[in-house]
């Protein structure tokens, strides 16, 4: 799996990712270093983005700025953006991929736990999103917001219903300043990913024996899960120059995952092929 963009394609561009220590954050993060960016990454563990740090700047000779950052408190988002300004100079971009999840029956659910994930999730990103906006708004400076959610963040879902809620907000957050803030030259766009395998995500969504009970790529049309570098071809081209005209869109990348479990009739592609030669001659009779 191949970077699409040219060389070059963001040089001299500051992009802060939240949350970009591991996982999705940290795939994104190190095409757009290998793309010419100056990346900050962001979370609340210091040892953990410290560490991502040296590793992506020996992996790509790029710079990289680590800050600790929890999303969720205003002063240190907007420390953030101080330090990234410091060291690089203005800011083009920032990804708020920070997030927070696990399953459960939401009865089951203290009002604590439904606080944690709603509060990183929703909370963590207009924190990040205003800090960052009146920043952009007072020096004058274009900018991109690009948010991560899921496709559940427009259909719902049962068992994870703290993050559907907060990446609904997300959603309508990405939408509404669309609007509100091209008159800034800001843009917000989003992606919806599938399944794309993190430990982060598969530690809580899939614990214990239940990958093996409910292998997700069983549940796509295209019968896989996503590569990263196919997330991060995406996220780079919404960051970049190239997608100026994109402005208020979320992206779905997902195989037809929800579009297939919302149809109807999905569900027969079960047939098999000797089934349907046999339906055909009932056709007829
Ligand atoms: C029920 C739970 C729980 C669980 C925690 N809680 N885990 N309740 N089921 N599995 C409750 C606790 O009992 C507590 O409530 C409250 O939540 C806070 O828990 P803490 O462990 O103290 O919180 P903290 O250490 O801050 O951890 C936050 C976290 C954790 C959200 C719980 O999972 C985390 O750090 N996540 C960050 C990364 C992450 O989640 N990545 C996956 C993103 S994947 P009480 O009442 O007991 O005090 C994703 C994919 C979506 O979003 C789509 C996939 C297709
Ligand atoms: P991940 O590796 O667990 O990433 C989540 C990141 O958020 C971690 O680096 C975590 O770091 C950070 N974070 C959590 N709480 C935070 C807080 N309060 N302040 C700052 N940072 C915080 O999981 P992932 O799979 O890569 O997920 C990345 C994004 O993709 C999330 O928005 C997720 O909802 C989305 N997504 C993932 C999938 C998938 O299949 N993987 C599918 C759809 C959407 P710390 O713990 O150090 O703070």
């Amino acid at each position: 799996m191949e970077g699409m963009l040219k060389p070059g394609t963001l040089k001299n561009k500051t992009i802060i990712i939240t949350g970009g220590g591991t996982g999705l954050g940290r795939s994104m993060g190190k095409y757009m270093l290998e793309l010419g960016a100056n990346l900050v990454i962001t979370s609340r563990k210091t040892e953990v983005i410290n560490k991502t740090a040296e590793a992506l700047k020996a992996e790509t000779g790029g710079n990289v700025l680590a800050v600790t950052c929890d999303v969720r408190k205003y002063e240190e988002v907007e420390n953030v953006i101080r330090q990234a300004e410091a060291s690089f100079g203005p800011i083009h971009g920032v990804l708020n991929n920070a997030a927070g999840n696990f399953i459960s029956p939401t009865e089951r659910l203290s009002h604590r736990a439904f606080d944690i994930v709603v509060d990183i999730v929703l909370k963590g990103t207009y924190y990040t999103t205003l800090a960052a906006g009146k920043n952009w708004i007072a020096k004058k400076q274009p900018g991109v917001f690009l948010n991560i959610v899921t496709t559940y963040a427009w259909t719902g879902s049962g068992f994870v219903v703290p993050s559907a809620c907060g990446k609904a907000g997300v959603l309508a957050l990405t939408r509404s300043l669309a609007v509100e803030w091209a008159r800034y030259n800001i843009r917000s766009n989003a992606i919806a990913p599938g399944p794309f395998p993190t430990e982060g995500a598969w530690s809580r969504l899939l614990p214990g024996d239940l990958v093996k009970k409910f292998n997700p790529a069983e549940r796509i049309p295209l019968k896989r899960v996503g590569q990263h570098q196919e997330l991060a071809n995406l996220a780079a081209y919404l960051m970049s120059d190239f997608s100026a005209y994109i402005n208020g869109e979320v992206i779905t990348i997902d195989g037809g995952e929800w579009l297939r479990n919302g149809g109807e009739f999905s569900h027969l592609e079960a047939i098999p092929e000797n089934l349907w030669d046999e339906l055909e001659k009932m056709r007829g009779k």
